[in-house]
């Protein structure tokens, strides 16, 4: 066969199914080592045997770009990308993958803080194809052609294919053998996380902790921000608010209580300060273009950075993280991994500075070639110190920068989030696109971090996040309280039924998880994957499935969940609670066919015992059978690798008017313990009918006949609308009206167009500008071609207020006569007395540049002249 212009050269590789395609053997050659497999080997390894590949990509060199595309059926849909904000379906959409430090982004924010150049393409009839673009370096995603996925950076790189397979599932699993499953999370950490940059002192920490106890408002985790610090030195405590570290986590583990605790990769330039000291002394710091150690600002001013593309700087870490843990940490959190870098146009460190990586990985590069991985490798490192410091416990690690492969290492959150109805929203896909591109283990700010939630806008987003994979409530310095008691006692309420449902549901979330570690298969999942066939399905973002439990939940404010009408995928979906309904609380159902463990409302994960009452929730399905699976272990540690466990499969049949519910397989060496068994099984209607047991005998039910069936049903419908009427919902209280305004106006984007370029600049103060486009080549990027006229997007006042609380006033804008050239001037005021004014503006004679120019004045003399303008 004669090859055509753009066909690419083809290898098997991992397993049945999956193909890498090179642009030729020269491009195959020159391709740089793959960070995200979990063995680069099998990358390169070809395998022997199979079917050749059903769907070729096709790619064009253009100068150093390397673009790829993949053209599909039409009527296929996108997922993937990683974490992008925006809708779960993903055709229209275009994404660049460089990790940015995104404070207050949006719905069309082009890239967020992690990277994953990866799509799942679900195919009109169901069947699905994962195509990874196994680059470190910018990529771009643009999924704006219907069914056409292209693919570009500028660099030879690798196209991966998994599938077609014949479900979305199995393309995740897939993708999960190559790229490595999550690691097994402890399981405290899959309970409740509280977080909030203030906790500023063991009394404060102690206090809140203190406070979900006597409430009985359930909580694994207590997280310590920056706030713990010396002046914001990475492994130090402040002597005066945290004088007793070791002690302060005894009384949060005597309580049942975790410490996380924050670690940023900026260190602090400053002679005496044994981290800087010591990193000076290994050489472990990134270096600028002259070979002298970089110094960025953040927290404490000018750092210098670790570059964690090294083995030595990896062990130098490490072996930090291990003497921290000795302070009875238990997690330990990567912030700022971008990395971000204040006062800088990109947010982050010069492309000129130079990472001294290993050979393995790609060995010595400038930093646009690691700039996605310094975070997975941050998180690898913080991973590998606290397995130094006890290799018995699995170790927990929350990071914001990522690259495709980081769940290897560490769970994730989506970074500021506001705290609006529409990042509520959008919390649901990020979480889902999240797993659908290997990474389960993730959720939001709960109640959103910047901005002040509402009662209502902070219970409907814990009743929804409490049953995500990650829970953590978390909020920015500065704004209102946000724990669950701080909105009144309706909100209270609110808080503590949606997280004692989520205790109640750790069983199951558990076994998720286990899957998801041994086999790869998601924990979260879209509604589609219930039935991939279903077109109607594809674009659902307000439901989800944990397994066969569909969470149906609302993200509007003027309509509840029960109101709202959910679309189910087909066969039998049955209601239940436990007893726990609340108007303001998602809506479960449990598919045919499933049996789900349920364990007690306990108040932290250590609290439960394997003796403890286990309950079985059972939907029958059309033939009258069901079937679930529990898996239990010591929760922590590695003795589950060696058979330490329990895996129970439990199965139900309906035979002559009596269910039957049976143990039909067990795995594992840990015999099964004394426990009773509580049966309820689903009639419709959330109505039921249980029987007690003992695990691991048959348990018999008997049926009622259909007339009794319907009466049940009935009432138990019209009970939860009885209900319904009593309870107090969380009272609606207006959106604080300058939050409201804030918000509406930052989606008010201003164009400016001329020459090559059109600008869309979010008019915050400050300006910001979220896209930009150079026309001939299609995807500028903001950073490599603007020129700076005494431009800060950051500096410390700005940083803490910009944003959507913000308003600013446009004074003027420009259209010269030509209209070849566009300005917008704007001004704002940032406190103090102060206004920042700031003109941007494309200059005629230079269309290809971009000028910012800014300017504080004395508000006081400003204010009567502006009014005057
Ligand atoms: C930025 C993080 O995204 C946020 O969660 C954290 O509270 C602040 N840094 C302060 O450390």
């Amino acid at each position: 066969m004669t090859a055509t212009p753009g066909d690419m050269v083809w290898l098997r590789v991992v397993e049945e199914g999956v193909f890498r395609f090179d642009a030729s053997e020269a491009g195959r050659a020159a391709a740089g080592p793959s960070l995200s497999f979990a063995d680069p080997r099998r990358r390169e390894v070809p395998r022997e045997g199979g079917d050749a590949p059903a769907i070729h990509p096709t790619c064009q060199a253009e100068g150093p770009v390397q673009k790829v595309v993949v053209k599909l059926p039409s009527g296929t849909s996108f997922y993937g990308t990683g974490e992008a904000s925006g809708p779960l379906e993903r055709t229209g959409k275009q994404v660049f993958t460089w990790n940015t430090d995104a404070w207050g982004y949006g719905p069309g924010t082009p890239s967020l803080y992690q990277s994953h150049p990866w799509v799942l393409a679900v195919l009109p009839d169901g069947k699905a194809l994962g195509v990874l673009a196994d680059t470190t370096e910018r990529c771009e995603i643009d999924l704006r052609q219907e069914s056409t996925i292209k693919l570009s950076a500028s660099s030879a790189y690798p196209v991966i294919t998994f599938g077609p397979f014949n479900t979305p599932s199995e393309v995740i699993s897939s993708l999960s053998h190559a790229i490595g499953t999550v690691y097994m999370p402890p399981k405290w950490s899959l309970g409740y996380h509280q977080c909030r940059w203030s906790y500023d002192s063991s009394e404060k920490v102690l206090k809140v902790v203190k406070t979900f106890r006597e409430k009985g408002i359930p909580c694994d985790v207590i997280w310590m921000d920056i706030d713990y610090m010396e002046g914001f030195r990475c492994f130090t405590f402040d002597r005066n608010r945290f004088p007793h570290p070791k002690s302060m986590t005894d009384d949060l583990h005597s309580v049942g209580c975790k410490a996380v605790w924050m670690l940023d990769p900026g260190i602090k330039n400053e002679e005496g300060y044994f981290v800087y000291e010591s990193g000076s002394e290994k050489n472990v710091w990134v270096q600028k273009a002259d070979g002298s150690p970089f110094i960025g600002e953040v927290w404490p001013s000018d750092c210098a950075f670790p570059d964690f593309t090294s083995k030595r700087a990896r062990g130098w870490w490490a072996s930090l993280v291990k003497d921290f843990i000795s302070n009875g940490v238990d997690g330990i959190w990567n912030d700022m991994n971008e990395p971000a870098v204040f006062n800088t146009t990109t947010k982050t460190m010069p492309e000129s500075n130079i990472h001294r990586g290993d050979g393995d990985i790609g060995g010595v590069q400038n930093h646009p070639y690691y700039h996605n991985v310094y975070g997975m490798l941050m998180a690898r490192s913080t991973y590998e110190g606290m397995t130094m410091a006890n290799a018995s416990k699995r170790p927990f690690v929350l990071t914001r920068a990522g690259f495709i492969g980081s769940q290897r290492y560490a769970a994730t959150w989506t970074g500021d989030n506001l705290s609006n109805w529409e990042h509520l929203h959008m919390s649901i896909p990020m979480m889902l696109q999240l797993g659908l591109s290997g990474q389960p283990l993730s959720g939001p700010d709960i109640g959103g971090f910047a901005g002040n939630a509402t009662p209502k806008l902070f219970g409907r987003w814990m009743g929804v996040g409490a049953l995500f994979p990650f829970a953590r409530g978390h909020s920015e310095t500065g704004s209102f309280n946000h724990e669950p008691w701080s909105f009144g006692e309706e909100c209270e309420e609110v808080c503590r039924l949606a997280l004692l449902r989520r205790y109640r549901l750790l069983p199951h979330m558990y076994t998720l998880f286990y899957h998801s570690h041994t086999k790869g298969t998601p924990v979260a999942a879209p509604v589609f994957f219930a039935d991939p066939q279903d077109q109607e399905l594809r674009k659902i973002e307000t439901s989800f499935l944990l397994g066969p439990l569909l969470v149906c939940a609302s993200t509007s404010p003027n309509k509840r969940a029960h109101q709202c009408s959910h679309k189910f995928p087909k066969g039998i979906w049955l209601p239940f609670d436990f007893g726990d309904s609340h108007p303001d609380l998602p809506v479960l159902y449990l598919q045919g066919g499933a049996i789900l463990p349920v364990g007690l409302p306990v108040k932290h994960v250590g609290e439960a015992t394997l003796e403890d009452d286990l309950s079985l929730t059972i939907a029958l399905d059309e033939n009258g059978k069901a079937e679930g699976v529990l898996f239990e272990d010591a929760g922590d540690g590695y003795e589950f690798t060696h058979g330490d466990y329990l895996l129970t499969y439990y199965s139900a049949k309906l035979e002559s008017m009596e269910v039957t519910i049976k143990v039909f397989k067990s795995e594992g060496s840990w015999k099964r313990p004394k426990r009773n068994l509580k049966i309820n099984v689903l009639l419709g209607g959330g109505a039921m009918i249980s029987a007690l047991g003992v695990d691991g005998e048959d348990v018999h039910l008997a049926m009622p006949p259909e007339s009794e069936v319907c009466n049940l049903v009935a009432s138990s419908e019209l009970a939860r609308k009885k209900l319904f009427e009593i309870i107090r919902p969380i009272p609606d209280i207006d959106e604080p009206e300058s939050q409201q305004e804030g918000a509406e106006f930052s989606k008010t984007l201003v164009n400016l167009k001329s020459g090559d370029w059109l600008l869309k600049v979010v008019p915050w103060i400050g300006g910001r500008i979220i896209s930009m486009k150079h026309h001939p080549t299609d995807s500028q990027w903001l950073q490599s071609s603007i020129e700076i006229n005494g431009y800060e997007e950051f500096s410390g006042t700005e940083y803490g207020s910009a944003g959507c609380t913000e308003e600013y006033n446009v004074l003027r804008r420009y259209l010269d006569q030509s209209g070849e050239e566009e300005s917008i001037c704007m001004e704002g005021d940032i406190g103090s007395d102060l206004i920042l004014q700031r003109q941007i503006s494309i200059l005629k004679d230079k269309p290809n540049i971009v000028q910012i120019d800014s300017s504080i004045k004395a508000s006081v003399a400003a204010g009567p002249e502006r009014l005057s303008r």
